[in-house]
C-alpha cells in the first residue's frame, strides 16, 4: 500500500468517527521557545490540552511533519530512525478516551484492506501498557489480544511528554511482530526491530515540569480533561505494509537512494542481511542521503534557511553530512542536483508546495552544498599544511586540538579529518578531540538548561491568564486607555504587590494599546501613568497566547496591584512604527516585482524610522536593481493605495494569494493585511498606515549577505528617510566644496583625480628605479677589494627596497669580476640583511646565504647568489666590516 494511500485511509477512518481533519502544522515551532522544530502530531493542539485556548472542534484528526534530530548519529543504522518523518493522529479534547482511542486504532490495524483498513494480521500484534495501567489491559483484552501479547512497561517506555514543560501522560503502544528472520521471539521487550512499534496511544491526563529524562520530571497537576494523543509513524507503518526492511526503503524514500546509489556506482543491499543492523557501511551512507536530502527538501519548503545557529544550523547540518555521506560514496561533484528533485517527485503528491516552490528551495540547497565542498576544499588545505608540518617535524600524529580546531572553526568533520590523516600515515589523537569536543556540548547544555528555566516560568503567566482572562487589546484601534494594574511580576517573576520608583517590574493590566513585539515589529514605547505614580514602558511581550505583559520602569511614585492607571503610547512612536511596518511590506512586494517571485521574505525587523528585510536570492542586488526597487516602492507610497486588515479563514488567505510567511500564526482565522488590493497582500498581525502615502518615503541604506543564498535589504522611512537623504546630500555638497567642482562633475572629477594620483605614482617608481640605478653605480664605482673580490656594503634608510639595492648593485658589477654586494637597513629588532653575490664570486668560493649565518647574531638564509636575514646589532652599518672580514676569512 503506497504511503500517499495509507495516510488518507487513516484520515477517512477517523472523519467517518467525527473527527475534524486538521492541516499539517510547518516544521519550525515558532510558538514554543523550547523546541526548534515540531516533533509530534499534538504540538499544534498543546493550547487545548493545557486549557489556555477552547478549540472548534472536539475531536481532530491531522497528519503532521515532525523532526527530530536526537538520533542523528543512529540514521541508517537501524530501521527506525529518520530525521524528518510524518506522523498520524487522533486527538480527543476531552471527548472520548482509552476505551475508544484503543477500539479506533484497533480497528483501523485489524480491518481487511478489501474494507478500508490497513489489514494487519491480529495474530503479529502486541500492545504495551503503563505499568498499573488495568483498565488498558482490560480493554485490550475485550479486542480479543491474549494477556500473552499485552506487557507493562514503566515510565522510560510507556510514559509520554514531549520532553519539556507541558501535557504527559501514560502510553500504550502497538507493536507488529515482523518474524524470526528479524530478530528473538519474546516480544518488545526482547527486540524491538522484530517488534516494531507503529502506534503510540497516550492518555493525556497530566501537566509536567523539572523535565530532566523521560523518567525524571515532577507532575504539576491534572489537566482540565482528559484527553487522547496517538501517533502513528507514517514511515514506519509503510515499511510493514510495503514489506520493506526498514523506512528508507517505502516509496517516499527509496528512489533518493536508488539515485544516490546509481550517481556512486554502489549497489544497495548487495552484501546486506535481512536485518538492516547486519548493514554495511555503504548501505547505511545511502539511507543517510535519501534521509537527508527528503528532509532538508521539507524543512527548506517551511522556510528555514541554512544558518549556524538554531534552526538554520539543523538544517545546515543535515545538508553537509548529505553532501559528505555522497563524497564517503565515492562521489565528488554536487550532488543535490541529482538528488533533490527526485525527493521533489517522491514528496510533491502530498506537499504540492515543495513542487511549486522548487526553484527557491533548489537555489538555497545548491548554494549550501557549493559552500560546504569550497569549505572541505579550504579544510583540505589546512589539514595538508598541519599533516606536512606534523611530519616535518618528525611526528606521526595530529593532536587533538587540531583536529577540534578543523572542525569547530572551519566546519571540517572528523571522520574526514580521519580519513584524511590516514592516508598520509597519520593518526590523530581522537581522545583529545573528544575531550574538547565534551566540553564544547557541555556548555551547549547548560545554555539550554538556562532557556528552560526562563519557560518554566511561564507557569506565572498561565495562573494569571486562568484567573483573570486574556488582555483586552486595544492596539489596533487607540492609543490610550484607562486600565487597571491586574499583577506586577519582580525580577524574579513571582508576582509583587508593588514597585517604587527605579525599579523595573512586569505589568499586567486588564486593557491595553501597548503593541506586543511580534512578526517582526518592535514592541511599542510609551507611559503608564496612576495617580501616585509614572512609568515608562520599555518592553512588550506576549509571554503566552493572550495576555501582554509590559516591562516597566518606574519614574517615579509607587504603582500597586488594582491601581487605576492610564496607559498611553507614545504617538510619534506608533505613526514611526506604522510607516516602518508598511513600508517593510511595499519594500517586500517591489522585490518581487523586480526580482520576481523567488526573492521570498525570509526574516524581518522594523522600528520606527528602519526595517530590514532578509530575503532569499543568490547574488548582490546592483546598483540599478537597487534603484528599482526604490522606484517601485516609492511609486506605491505616491499613488496613496488604500491600506485594509481583514480577518478571514486562513483558506480563503491562501486562496487570495496572501504571502503566509514563515514564522506568522497559522491559526484557522488569520488578518491579511493588502496594500492597494493585489500590490501587496500577506498574513500579519502588524500596525499599519491607514494609506501607503502616509509612509512619505523609503530610501534603501544596504543591501548585503547573511549567509547562503540570504541577503538582507535595509531601508529608512519616513521622517528619518528625509534625513538620510538630507545627510548624503550634505556629503555631497562638502565633497563639491572641497574639489571646487559643480555637484554634477563630481564623478568626472573624481575620475580624473584618481587617474592623476596613479600617473604620478608610476612616474614616483619609475623615479626610484632611477636613483637606485644611480645610487649602485656609484657603490659599484666605490667598491673596495678583499681578497680579490669586489666588496660594496651599504646602509638604506630613505625607504628604498634593500633587496632591490643589493641586486642592482650585483648586476652592475663586470661579469668578468667577482662582485658581493651587502644591504643592511635598520629593522624593529636590530636590522635587516641581504648579500647578493655574482657568479664571478660564487665560481671563486663565495656563498652569500653562508656568509648571513656565519655573520655573528645573523639569520636568514637563501642561496649563493641571494640571501636575506637579520642582524642583531641595531647599527647597520656595524655589520658591513664585519662581512668583509669574513669574507676574507671564508674564501682565503
Ligand atoms: N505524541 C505521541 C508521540 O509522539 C503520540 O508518540
Amino acid at each position: 500500500m503506497r504511503t500517499a494511500e495509507i495516510k488518507r485511509r487513516f484520515l477517512a477512518h477517523f472523519e467517518q468517527r467525527g473527527h475534524t481533519v486538521v492541516p499539517s502544522a510547518p516544521l519550525p515551532a515558532v510558538h514554543d521557545p523550547n523546541l526548534l522544530f515540531i516533533n509530534a502530531g499534538m504540538v499544534q493542539f498543546v493550547p487545548f490540552f493545557l486549557g489556555q485556548r477552547v478549540p472548534a472542534y472536539r475531536r481532530a484528526v491531522s497528519v503532521q511533519k515532525c523532526l527530530r534530530t536526537p538520533d542523528i548519529d543512529e540514521v541508517g543504522k537501524t530501521s527506525r530512525h529518520g530525521t524528518f518523518f510524518q506522523m498520524n493522529g487522533n486527538f480527543s479534547f476531552g471527548d472520548y478516551f482509552k476505551a475508544d482511542a484503543i477500539l479506533f486504532a484497533w480497528e483501523l490495524s485489524t480491518t481487511p484492506v478489501e474494507r478500508g483498513g490497513l489489514g494487519l494480521d491480529p495474530e503479529r500484534i502486541w500492545a504495551t501498557v503503563y505499568l498499573d495501567d488495568d483498565e488498558a489491559i482490560d480493554i485490550w483484552r475485550r479486542t480479543g489480544l491474549p494477556a500473552g501479547r499485552i506487557v507493562r512497561r514503566g515510565k522510560r517506555d510507556n510514559f509520554w511528554s514531549m520532553g519539556i514543560p507541558g501535557p504527559a501522560g501514560p502510553c500504550s503502544e502497538l507493536y507488529y511482530d515482523r518474524g524470526p528472520d528479524y530478530g528473538r521471539d519474546g516480544g518488545p521487550e526482547v527486540d524491538e526491530d522484530r517488534y516494531l512499534e507503529f502506534w503510540n496511544l497516550v492518555f493525556m491526563q497530566y501537566e509536567i515540569t523539572d523535565v530532566s529524562s523521560k523518567d525524571d520530571f515532577t507532575i504539576v497537576g491534572d489537566l482540565p480533561a482528559r484527553n487522547i494523543d496517538t501517533g502513528m509513524g507514517l514511515e514506519r507503518i509503510a515499511s510493514i505494509l510495503q514489506g520493506v526492511d526498514n523506512l528508507y526503503e517505502i516509496d517516499e524514500v527509496r528512489p533518493i537512494l536508488n539515485r544516490a546509489a546509481e550517481l556512486t556506482g554502489r549497489s544497495y543491499g548487495a552484501r546486506s542481511g535481512h536485518a538492516a543492523n547486519r548493514s554495511h557501511p555503504d548501505d547505511v551512507r545511502l539511507r543517510v542521503v535519501a534521509d537527508h536530502v527528503r528532509t532538508a527538501l521539507m524543512v527548506i519548503a517551511d522556510g528555514v534557511a541554512p544558518a549556524n545557529e538554531g534552526r538554520g544550523y539543523v538544517l545546515r547540518r543535515i545538508l553537509r553530512r548529505a553532501v559528505r555521506a555522497m563524497r564517503l560514496l565515492g562521489h565528488d561533484g554536487p550532488a543535490l542536483p541529482h538528488l533533490l528533485p527526485v525527493a521533489r517527485d517522491c514528496m510533491a503528491p502530498s506537499y504540492p508546495e515543495v513542487a511549486a516552490d522548487f526553484g527557491r528551495i533548489a537555489d538555497q540547497a545548491y548554494a549550501e552544498e557549493d559552500a560546504f565542498r569550497a569549505t572541505l576544499k579550504a579544510g583540505t588545505t589546512i589539514l595538508d599544511t598541519a599533516i606536512t608540518a606534523a611530519r616535518r617535524a618528525g611526528g606521526r600524529r595530529l593532536s587533538g586540538d587540531q583536529a577540534f580546531q578543523l572542525h569547530d572553526t572551519y566546519g571540517f568533520p572528523i571522520d574526514l579529518t580521519l580519513e584524511v590523516a590516514a592516508e598520509h600515515g597519520l593518526t590523530v589523537d581522537q581522545d583529545g578531540f573528544r575531550a574538547l569536543m565534551t566540553d564544547q556540548r557541555a556548555r551547549a547544555k547548560a545554555d539550554a538548561r538556562a532557556r528552560k528555566t526562563g519557560h518554566a516560568d511561564l507557569s506565572a503567566y498561565r495562573d494569571l491568564l486562568a484567573a483573570h482572562g486574556p488582555t483586552d487589546w486595544l492596539a489596533y484601534h487607540s492609543l490610550d486607555t484607562d486600565s487597571r494594574v491586574l499583577a506586577l511580576l519582580g525580577p524574579d517573576g513571582q508576582p509583587t504587590p508593588a514597585a517604587n520608583a527605579g525599579d523595573i517590574v512586569t505589568a499586567l493590566l486588564d486593557r491595553t494599546p501597548f503593541y506586543a513585539e511580534s512578526g517582526g515589529q518592535a514592541p511599542d514605547a510609551g507611559t503608564i501613568i496612576s495617580a501616585g505614580a509614572r512609568a515608562e514602558v520599555i518592553d512588550v511581550q506576549r509571554p503566552i497566547t493572550g495576555l501582554i505583559a509590559h516591562r516597566l520602569r518606574v519614574l517615579d511614585g509607587t504603582i500597586a496591584v488594582d491601581d487605576r492607571v492610564h496607559a498611553a503610547v507614545d504617538s510619534d512612536w506608533r505613526i514611526g512604527a506604522r510607516q516602518a511596518h508598511s513600508g517593510t511590506h511595499v519594500a517586500h512586494a517591489a522585490l518581487r516585482q523586480v526580482l520576481g517571485p523567488t526573492a521570498l521574505q525570509s526574516g524581518s525587523y522594523n522600528r520606527p524610522g528602519y526595517l530590514r528585510l532578509d530575503f532569499t536570492w543568490r547574488g548582490a542586488l546592483s546598483p540599478v536593481t537597487r534603484s528599482e526597487v526604490e522606484e517601485v516602492a516609492n511609486q506605491a507610497i505616491r499613488a496613496d493605495l488604500p491600506v485594509t486588515a481583514t480577518r478571514m479563514p486562513l483558506a480563503a488567505a491562501r486562496q487570495a494569494g496572501a504571502l503566509a510567511l514563515f514564522g506568522e500564526t497559522y491559526d484557522d482565522t488569520v488578518r491579511v493585511v493588502e496594500i492597494g488590493g493585489d500590490f501587496s497582500r500577506e498574513l500579519c498581525g502588524g500596525t499599519h498606515v491607514d494609506r501607503s502615502a502616509q509612509i512619505s518615503a523609503l530610501a534603501i541604506t544596504g543591501e548585503s549577505s547573511v549567509g547562503t543564498g540570504q541577503r538582507r535589504l535595509e531601508a529608512v522611512t519616513g521622517i528619518e528617510a528625509f534625513r538620510y537623504l538630507a545627510r548624503e546630500r550634505d556629503l555631497v555638497t562638502r565633497l563639491a566644496d572641497q574639489l571646487k567642482s559643480p555637484r554634477e562633475e563630481l564623478p568626472d572629477k573624481v575620475h580624473a583625480l584618481i587617474g592623476r594620483a596613479k600617473s604620478a605614482e608610476r612616474r614616483a617608481e619609475r623615479l626610484q628605479k632611477l636613483l637606485l640605478q644611480t645610487e649602485a653605480a656609484r657603490l659599484v664605482s666605490t667598491a673596495v677589494d678583499v681578497t680579490g673580490f669586489a666588496y660594496a656594503g651599504t646602509v638604506t634608510t630613505d625607504g628604498a627596497d634593500p633587496r632591490q639595492l643589493a641586486e642592482t648593485i650585483r648586476d652592475r658589477f663586470p661579469s668578468d669580476r667577482p662582485g658581493i654586494a651587502v644591504v643592511a637597513s635598520p629593522a624593529d629588532n636590530g636590522s635587516r640583511l641581504v648579500i647578493a653575490a655574482n657568479t664571478a664570486a660564487t665560481a671563486r668560493g663565495a656563498n652569500a646565504a653562508a656568509l648571513i649565518r656565519a655573520a655573528p647574531g645573523g639569520r636568514g638564509g637563501g642561496s649563493p647568489t641571494l640571501a636575506q636575514g637579520t642582524w642583531a646589532g641595531s647599527n647597520p652599518a656595524m655589520v658591513l666590516p664585519a662581512i668583509g672580514t669574513l669574507l676574507a676569512d671564508l674564501t682565503n
